[in-house]
């Protein structure tokens, strides 16, 4: 059945504006809403037809996600939709199913999406893999007052150093995105409305930023959303915190995305937040060979895994590997006593540290003797896998 379908690039004016329609649709929004194409890339959609006429679409964001501190190459998949007419017939599974098969052609490691629905994901091999939540909490809560660093709005002039201090914070976070331009475009703006870019510096370096806008909310304060943040050094969390205790007379809450591995919760001096939306993210180990060489590992823990993987979809994948871990760094190569057995969906949950090995044992992803379980948990487990962004 599925040869009836054909999936390929979306770079025609009028492709495009059927892809763009169909998304409008799926998703309610306005096609102002809707990242603009050339921040995406002509180059990067998808679309996949029956009868030569489009029924559906997605959007490739190239990109790299930081897992034991390295940057793995990550292709995120967003704007996933199809025809309403057509929903049920198969057309996002192939869709899937191809572009999987370009990206393990390509040599990409992993992909990364948000589900709408897990059962669609979970068929193409990905797997719940990290989660994102939103933290709110009101201003006049937060009680730290440290003003050792300058707070001023940012110019265009200071985009490196703010890029700077997030090259220095996300990689000690698993999870986090190594951004592309279309992630950095996001920052700058929510569903068509601008952002305001703050920085905290000394001495003239910066050494934390976040952008924040406001957000009415009818009959009420409204609220101020930090779209997004990062903070090189523990100074510079504080003066973010004491910039927002400071909106207290004003605003009746502030929301980030955050998670319980947020390092700006421990600031806090009391636990009065909430930490809400918890919206899982899922992973696809593209290809097997080349995710477990790209990510980091627990520097001073060596240790040699016996895998034996199963994947339907991509056949590259299948069958036994050795993993030697030593100095932070994972050497890959064929072959081995296939001592923990996996299903590919059970490897990403492993790989990005969310799922413990008993754990996908209890889900049927995994099997191997107790040694071999323990022996990838000290390999793989880390802080719970979160990231700043939605896509
Ligand atoms: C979700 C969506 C992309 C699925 O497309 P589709 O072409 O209907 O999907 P397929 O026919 O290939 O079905 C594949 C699997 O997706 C799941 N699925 C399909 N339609 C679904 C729906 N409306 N709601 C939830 N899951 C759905 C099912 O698990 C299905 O497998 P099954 O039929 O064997 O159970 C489509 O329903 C859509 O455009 N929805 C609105 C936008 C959206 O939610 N996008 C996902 C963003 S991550």
């Amino acid at each position: 059945m599925s040869a009836d379908w054909e999936v390929g690039r979306c770079e025609r004016d009028g492709d495009y504006a059927v892809l763009r329609d169909l998304l409008c649709e799926a998703f309610a929004v306005s096609p102002e809403q809707v990242t603009p194409r050339e921040v995406i890339g002509p180059e990067n959609f998808r679309a996949v037809r029956r009868g030569g006429e489009i029924v559906g679409g997605l959007a490739l964001l190239p990109m790299g996600q930081f897992f034991g501190g390295r940057s793995v190459r990550m292709t995120g998949v967003a704007a996933v939709a199809t025809r309403p007419e057509s929903r049920g017939g198969g057309a996002a599974r192939v869709l899937l199913e191809r572009v999987l098969a370009e990206m393990h052609a390509d040599g990409v490691p992993i992909s990364t999406l948000y589900p709408a629905t897990l059962a669609l994901y979970r068929r193409a091999g990905y797997e719940v893999a990290g989660v994102e939540s939103t933290l709110t909490i009101a201003p006049g809560a937060i009680d730290t007052r440290d003003r050792m660093l300058t707070a001023r709005m940012a110019t265009a002039e200071d985009t490196d150093a703010i890029r700077g201090v997030y090259a220095v914070d996300a990689p000690r976070m698993n999870g986090m995105l190594d951004r592309s331009a279309t992630i950095w475009y996001r920052v700058g703006e929510r569903r068509g409305q601008q952002t305001m870019p703050y920085v905290f510096e000394h001495d003239g370096r910066i050494e934390g930023y976040a952008y924040v806008m406001t957000e009415p909310i009818p009959d009420k304060l409204a609220r101020v959303r930090v779209n997004d943040m990062a903070l090189a050094t523990p100074a510079a969390a504080r003066r973010l915190l004491t910039f927002l205790a400071d909106y207290r007379t004003i605003r009746s809450t502030i929301t980030w995305r955050s998670s319980p591995a947020d390092p700006l919760l421990p600031l806090l001096r009391e636990a009065i937040y909430e930490l809400g939306h918890v919206t899982p993210w899922m992973t696809r180990i593209v290809h097997v060979e080349r995710a477990l060489a790209a990510r980091g590992y627990p520097p001073g823990r060596s240790a040699e895994l016996h895998f034996e993987v199963i994947d339907e979809q991509i056949g590259g994948n299948v069958g036994r590997w050795v993993l030697r871990v030593a100095d932070g760094v994972g050497l890959v190569e064929r072959g081995g006593a296939g001592t923990l057995r996996l299903h590919v969906r059970g490897l990403a949950g492993l790989y990005t540290g969310y799922l413990a090995p008993r754990v996908l044992v209890d889900l049927g992803l995994a099997e191997g003797p107790a040694e071999a379980l323990a022996a990838a948990e000290a390999v793989f487990a880390g802080p719970i896998p979160w990231m700043r962004d939605a896509f």
